[in-house]
């Protein structure tokens, strides 16, 4: 029957998982998967987490089907941390939000609703480069992708004024997929100064705003701050649409915690955009699962617990930066590796974009037992005080070739 089912790729980031387990090398480093690890490279279980747990763990909740769009306690609490406690829209009540499967879901639950709601386009506009999920996950949902300019390959930045060419370009009304704070894969944001050039370029075209915040307060250690863009065009009068993930900031990557939301003119059609989200998730998954969302709000919810999460966001966010000073210093001042090293500090979030081409990454894996992304994204998160040194040493060889 499945005679002519053709084999598939690996996937491009979790792919890199596979072969990370299936290599035997003592010294191997996966650097591929955006996911959070210690100063001693395991992964990390955060203390508001666990108290949260334990709290869920003493009041024995039932285990009865949540709502379609989610436990409401937390859907509310997950919009406040994004659009902040005096957002107009919220206190107008006139958000419609629904937990997600995590951010991918999020992503999915907003792309089949704008591909069967948004009256104006099927079209959603990507950056170049962008999470490589993006382009699978609004293709199946019925848009059309096409791309904008992001980065600048000769200056390792952003390409600003190829973005602002590009989304000038753009049909009107189409639809702008922004990274909210943390570009994947590039480390690179926009300023608060640019993001509100490109509100200004998002009004004038009429184009419709779809965020994707998967990493909200690992950019400055601040949630607030990571959520300026959010909320700049929000108070700019924009109707946007944001996908949310617990993934990164609490840590919660396995529990799938996330939020879709979309904001909208008043109370009354926010009810019929409710109801449409739930005709839209009912066929896909019924209902999402409760723990990941108990944990979550459990968080949210207690103000002792919020600032011990908070400080803890801010404690990963510091150890990705200090590993990035420490790789710097070792490629730019210790080896001497040729080339131009300085992104590694200034670029932000998880990740760096290195620079190392596919035939340099091959030979890291190849070689070095160390794994990244084709297109040399690292996973900052993954290195340590342990694996730092063999790391820099090995992309220097890989350079020097
Ligand atoms: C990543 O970019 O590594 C993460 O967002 C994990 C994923 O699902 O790809």
């Amino acid at each position: 029957t499945w005679s002519a089912v053709p084999a598939g790729p690996p996937d491009p980031i979790l792919g890199v998982s596979e072969a990370f387990k299936a290599d035997k090398d003592s010294r191997k480093i996966n650097l591929g998967v955006g996911a959070y690890r210690d100063g001693a490279g395991k992964p990390y279980v955060l203390t508001s987490v666990k108290k949260a747990e334990d709290l869920i763990a003493t009041n024995h909740p039932d285990k009865e089907y949540l709502p379609i769009t989610g436990l409401p306690e937390f859907t509310k609490n997950a919009a406040r941390l994004a659009y902040g406690a005096d957002s107009v829209p919220l206190s107008q009540g006139a958000i419609a939000v629904t937990q997600s499967i995590s951010g991918t879901g999020a992503l999915r639950i907003g792309g089949a609703f704008l591909a069967r709601h948004y009256p104006h386009s099927k079209v959603i506009y990507l950056p170049t480069p962008s999470w490589g999920n993006h382009t699978p996950i609004f293709r199946d949902s019925g848009l059309e992708v096409r791309n904008y300019r992001y980065f600048d390959k000769s200056t390792v930045g952003l390409d600003f004024e190829g973005l602002k060419a590009d989304l000038k370009a753009a049909p009107e009304q189409s639809i702008v997929l922004l990274h909210a704070c943390a570009h994947n894969p590039t480390g690179i944001d926009p300023t608060p100064e640019q993001w509100k050039e490109i509100s200004d370029i998002v009004q004038e075209k009429k184009l419709f705003p779809f965020f994707d915040m998967a990493y909200q307060g690992f950019a400055s250690g601040s949630t607030s701050r990571d959520a300026f863009a959010v909320r700049h065009f929000v108070s700019q009068g924009h109707q946007v649409a944001l996908a949310q993930s617990f993934a990164k900031n609490m840590g919660l990557y396995g529990e799938r915690v996330g939020a879709f939301s979309l904001t909208t003119a008043d109370p009354a059609e926010k009810a019929r955009v409710d109801s449409q989200l739930k005709i839209v998730i009912r066929p896909m998954y019924s209902n999402p699962p409760m723990h990941g969302a108990l944990i979550a709000n459990g968080i949210l919810s207690d103000p002792a617990l919020y600032s011990e999460w908070e400080a803890e966001v801010k404690g990963m966010a510091d150890r990705i930066i200090s590993m990035r000073e420490k790789l710097y210093n070792m490629l730019s001042k210790d080896l001497k590796t040729p080339g131009e090293w300085g992104h590694i500090k200034s670029q932000i979030g998880m990740f760096s974009f290195t620079g190392l081409t596919q035939l340099q990454t091959k030979a890291l894996a190849e070689k070095a037992h160390v794994y990244m992304t084709a297109d040399g994204r690292i996973s900052m998160a993954g290195l340590n005080a342990g694996n730092i040194e063999y790391f820099a040493e090995s992309v220097d060889a890989a350079v020097k070739g």
